[in-house]
């Protein structure tokens, strides 16, 4: 297994390109099954999620070519399978979103659940159950929910919270629907936006994307399109703390700061400059940090997929920090990690209070998840000696090019082969 070798202590500076953001790129590819007829996806990053998402769907009958580097080209034009297996849910949960596009295209799906994950339990009972309300038939067997749908029918659908996933595979499976669907309690995290913009584009007809209401009227047929996947905020939001944890000076181009203002906010608390720079974000850092208290929350709160990264940046911070996750009840495992390189942190249920400064040192590693992960690389960025992040395969499913793109900017930073 692949390792990173980081020596911290230097302060990053110059401009730094995102990448096509994941979460987005993940249901998009899968909505290409919803048409017949081929679709263009642009912006798609090289990751190893994606691999496995066009994995999913070759498996599915879909044709499935690069046509440049992140550009990608998907023809379902016959589904000559229904099933969504275990192996691949198991190791990318957002498989399970086929589940929605399988249902609405062919009139049924086999999709493994996914089973239990490092950050929480993660169940998908509201995808179920809003699926359900649509009038498919389901049955939990062997591991694998077991849906068929001759008809699926608008319905209302009362979220009982807003999930990501369960917004995205409800609106997939209704834009095939007869009738109105009302997504309530929906999510509005430019993703599932970015979705919906793709399936508008494919002919749906959807409305209230972005608000907590999305109103799909189902059509009888889809078509193909282009569509370009927005850039990745977490990325963004990422490589700023890297700007922060190393008193650094980034700029993040094509930053969307329309999208991270939360981030902003907090990182602006810490005491870090951000500035509107063309046409993405500065981010520079030359004064001591101070503390903050953070709370994770659905968009366009403090998004729960920086918040290990920003548990890094809040070592350095000069003072008490608190920080408490409400959307995952196990995402606290990189804490465990940031103790041995010197951290002082205490975690109680949902909240780790963080007390800094603390000089960190580097040390032997060990990624748990993907964000856990990244806030490991930052926190070498930050510390002396050697760090030497283990188990990157964890990183390959979210960052881009990581690696490259650090050591554009001055890191000094290394992957070691297995
Ligand atoms: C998506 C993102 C992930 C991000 C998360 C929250 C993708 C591929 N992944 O994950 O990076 O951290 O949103 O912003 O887009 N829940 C239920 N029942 C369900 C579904 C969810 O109880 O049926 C709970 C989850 O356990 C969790 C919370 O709802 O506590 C939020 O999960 P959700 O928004 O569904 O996250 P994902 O779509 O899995």
């Amino acid at each position: 297994m692949d390792k990173m070798i980081i020596h911290g202590g230097v302060a990053l500076k110059g401009k730094v390109a995102l990448s096509g953001s994941k979460n987005a790129a993940l249901p998009i590819i899968m909505a290409s099954v919803l048409t017949a007829d081929p679709v263009i996806i642009g912006n798609v990053p090289r990751l190893r999620d994606v691999r496995t998402a066009v994995d999913l769907l070759v498996r599915l009958g879909v044709q499935a070519r690069w046509i440049g580097e992140h550009e990608l080209e998907l023809r379902a034009r016959e589904i000559t399978s229904h099933e969504a297996p275990y192996e691949l849910v198991k190791t990318m949960r957002a498989s399970f979103v086929a589940l929605g596009p399988l249902l609405a295209r062919t009139g049924r799906a086999r999709v493994s659940t996914p089973g239990g994950c490092a950050i929480g339990a993660r169940p998908v009972n509201l995808h179920i159950a809003g699926i359900r309300a649509l009038g498919a038939r389901i049955q939990l067997r062997n591991g694998y929910v077991e849906a068929r749908a001759p008809h699926l029918c608008g319905a209302r659908v009362w979220l009982d919270s807003p999930s990501v996933g369960a917004t995205e595979n409800i609106m997939m499976a209704a834009v095939l629907a007869k009738g109105t669907t009302l997504i309530e309690n929906a999510a509005r995290e430019p993703e599932v936006q970015d979705l919906a913009r793709m399936l508008a584009a494919m002919g749906a007809r959807i409305e209230g994307v972005g608000t907590h209401v999305i109103e799909i009227g189902g059509v009888e047929r889809l078509h193909g399109t282009q569509h370009r996947v927005i850039p990745d905020r977490i990325e963004a939001g990422s490589l700023m703390v890297a700007a922060a944890i190393t008193g650094g000076d980034l700029t993040i181009e094509d930053a969307p700061a329309d999208q991270l203002g939360a981030v902003v906010e907090k990182l602006r608390e810490t005491g870090v400059e951000i500035s509107t720079h063309g046409g993405g974000l500065r981010v520079t850092a030359n004064a001591p940090l101070r503390p903050v208290e953070l709370r994770t929350l659905p968009y366009p709160g403090f998004p729960t997929d920086l918040q290990a990264q920003m548990m890094a940046l809040l070592t350095q911070s000069s003072g008490t920090s608190v920080i408490t996750e409400t959307i995952f009840e196990n995402r606290f495992m990189h804490a465990l990690e940031l103790l041995r390189m010197g951290a002082d942190i205490v975690m109680k249920g949902p909240t780790a209070v963080v007390r800094g400064p603390s000089h960190l040192s580097g040390a032997p590693v060990m990624a748990t998840d993907l964000r856990a992960s990244m806030s490991l690389i930052l926190a070498g960025l930050a510390a002396d000696n050697e760090t030497e992040v283990s188990r990157v395969y964890h990183l390959d499913r979210g960052y881009e090019a990581l690696d490259a793109k650090l050591r554009s900017v001055g890191a000094r930073i290394d992957r070691v082969p297995a």
